[in-house]
């Protein structure tokens, strides 16, 4: 399998970046949920550490993905309609808008709340901004809500994967499968090239 995309199927560096940053931030977002139930403890301030540790991560993983991506090509799209192409095109400009504005709002509303910040204890990072109890309230639910509307987005993106897999039959799921094999694609008439 090579690094870089061709015209068959996304290459091993796009399919690391995809399924580690989706597990990272559905897995993220649900840890968040959970954590802010938690009584006031010790183990608490290190679960929220965490929680901030992995979402640093994953807008680094944002930073070198886009880099990648930018530098590698992308396979065609599978024959389809026009509208279907426009909708894939778009959910995917929104949902990297959720990786970049997830961890960047975490982070604002860590700033203006005056937590400290870490990335696993190794080195500090500063505040984005100052101390503002009454705008870190505005920020917590931006954070809060960018993720449910992440999950609305995701409905969508896999429903259309798990479609084009199902109903298709095409490449579309496959060829993203970290071990998936593309198989022919099928003229636009059906037959097989
Ligand atoms: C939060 C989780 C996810 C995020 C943020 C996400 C994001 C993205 C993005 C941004 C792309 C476009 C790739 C590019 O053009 O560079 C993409 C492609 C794709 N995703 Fe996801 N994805 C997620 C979860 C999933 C899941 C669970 C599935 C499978 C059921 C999936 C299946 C696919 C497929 C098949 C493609 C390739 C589409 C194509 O070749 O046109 N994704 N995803
Ligand atoms: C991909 C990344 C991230 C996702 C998906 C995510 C998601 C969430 C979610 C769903 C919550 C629960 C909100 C609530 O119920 O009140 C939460 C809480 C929180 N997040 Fe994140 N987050 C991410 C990254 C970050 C980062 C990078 C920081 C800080 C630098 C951060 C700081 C916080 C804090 C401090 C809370 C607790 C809020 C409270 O105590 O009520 N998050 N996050």
């Amino acid at each position: 399998m090579s690094l870089r995309s061709n015209d068959r199927q996304w290459g091993s560096m796009v399919k690391f970046f995809h399924w580690i940053v989706a597990l990272g931030i559905l897995g993220n977002g649900v840890w968040g949920l959970l954590m802010t139930d938690m009584s006031p403890s010790m183990s608490k301030i290190s679960v929220y550490a965490l929680h901030k540790s992995i979402g640093l991560t994953i807008l680094a993983l944002f930073v070198l993905r886009v880099a990648w991506r930018l530098f590698d090509r992308a396979p065609p799209d599978e024959p389809g309609p026009l509208w279907q192409r426009i909708a894939a095109h778009t959910t995917h400009v929104l949902l990297y808008a959720f990786v970049l504005a997830l961890p960047l709002s975490g982070w604002w509303y860590n700033s203006l709340h005056g937590y400290p910040l870490q990335w696993f204890k190794l080195f500090n990072l500063p505040a984005l901004t100052a101390k503002n109890d009454e705008l870190s309230q505005t920020a917590h639910a931006i954070h809060e809500y960018l993720f449910y509307f992440l999950l609305l987005v995701l409905v969508g993106h896999v429903g259309a994967a798990l479609k084009h897999h199902v109903f298709d039959q095409d490449n579309v799921l496959r060829r993203m499968l970290p071990f998936g094999r593309v198989r022919q694609s099928k003229s636009p008439s059906g037959e097989l090239p």
